[in-house]
């Protein structure tokens, strides 16, 4: 019998069939949602409790403290349940209401940040992390620190040899809308590690071009586009970046939900639509893969899907 914290991982991959417009190639779709809590970021939260365990630096009867849209949150509010720490997390009311809900259930201690205008902007997440900087001086308080933790990237590298062995070691190009930056990096990462020459691509949302223009803007695609470039990040590892309008990854998401059954949210409407450009400007024998980070079950109350 597993634990569950082993069932974090090992996700399906599955190409599209109904929604690539003629002159592309293939497009994998690596389904995220499968993970415990519905989202890539089980991954990233695992990977940040157990190395900060291993270093030492987390220990019995400590507190873990971060700040999170959401994802990152029940991520963290699972392992920290299943490992008996308590979890303190800030968020703000910008965020899924579905998000907040299943961070509570899964036994976070949340403090949630009033928003000027209930958009996703440079200043909420500021005060999002000032607050949780403030938490993480307390005595035994270990902050996570989701934009400053390279165990962050260690946590997708196995995203990206999952993808190599499911597809064989042939993939010409991955993108992913840049958050904290974590899954694009473990994946050019584990790319780099296995030898595979595949363009690593960043999406960004078209109204906050940080990355390409330097420009930040507001949006609502949550856990996405910051409005500053993640110390994370590392543009040498980075072919090119696209930006996507938010319209056309929120079209992408009801099109892959009614016409291909894979139910997941704006910011992987955003990779999937970034992988159909690829797709079409590499031509009919390309193979792009895109990461849909979650499932929509979480966007559903701020009407994503109708
Ligand atoms: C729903 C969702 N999509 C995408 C991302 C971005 O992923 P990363 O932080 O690995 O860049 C996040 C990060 O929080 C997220 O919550």
């Amino acid at each position: 019998m597993k634990n569950i914290l082993e069932t974090v991982g090992n996700t399906p991959i599955v190409k599209l069939e109904k929604i690539i417009p003629p002159g592309c190639g293939e497009v994998f779709v690596k389904l995220e949602a499968n993970n415990p809590t519905g989202s890539k970021k089980d991954r990233m939260a695992l990977s940040m409790i157990e190395g900060a365990e291993k270093r030492g630096d987390l220990k019995e009867g400590m507190s873990v403290v971060e700040y999170s849209g959401g994802s990152t949150g029940a991520g963290l509010a699972f392992v920290c349940a299943i490992k008996g720490y308590r979890f303190r997390l800030i968020t703000a009311d910008v965020f899924g209401k579905e998000k907040i809900g299943l961070m509570r259930a899964l036994g976070a201690d949340l403090e949630v940040i009033k928003s000027e205008d209930g958009k996703i902007t440079k200043e909420l997440i500021g005060k999002m992390i000032e607050r949780a900087e403030e938490i993480s001086v307390e005595p035994d308080t270990f902050f996570t620190d989701q934009l400053n933790n390279m165990d962050v990237i260690e946590g997708f590298v196995p995203l990206g040899d999952e993808i190599l062995q499911q597809l064989n070691g042939k993939v010409d190009a991955i993108c992913d809308t840049v958050g904290t930056a974590g899954t694009l990096m473990g994946i050019a990462k584990s790319f780099k590690n296995k030898g595979v020459d595949s363009k690593v691509i960043a999406l960004e949302p078209a109204s906050s071009p940080i990355l390409s223009k330097g420009i930040k803007g507001a949006h609502n695609v949550e856990g996405v586009g910051l409005g500053f470039i993640p110390a994370i990040y590392n543009s040498k590892y980075v072919d090119d970046v696209i930006s996507i309008e938010e319209s056309l990854a929120r079209q992408i998401c009801k099109e892959l939900a009614s016409k291909e059954g894979i139910f997941c949210g704006t910011s992987s409407g955003m990779n999937v639509a970034g992988a159909i450009k690829l797709s079409k400007s590499l031509g009919p024998k390309s193979r792009v893969v895109a990461v849909a980070c979650d499932t929509g079950l979480k966007y559903l109350s701020e009407g994503l899907f109708y």
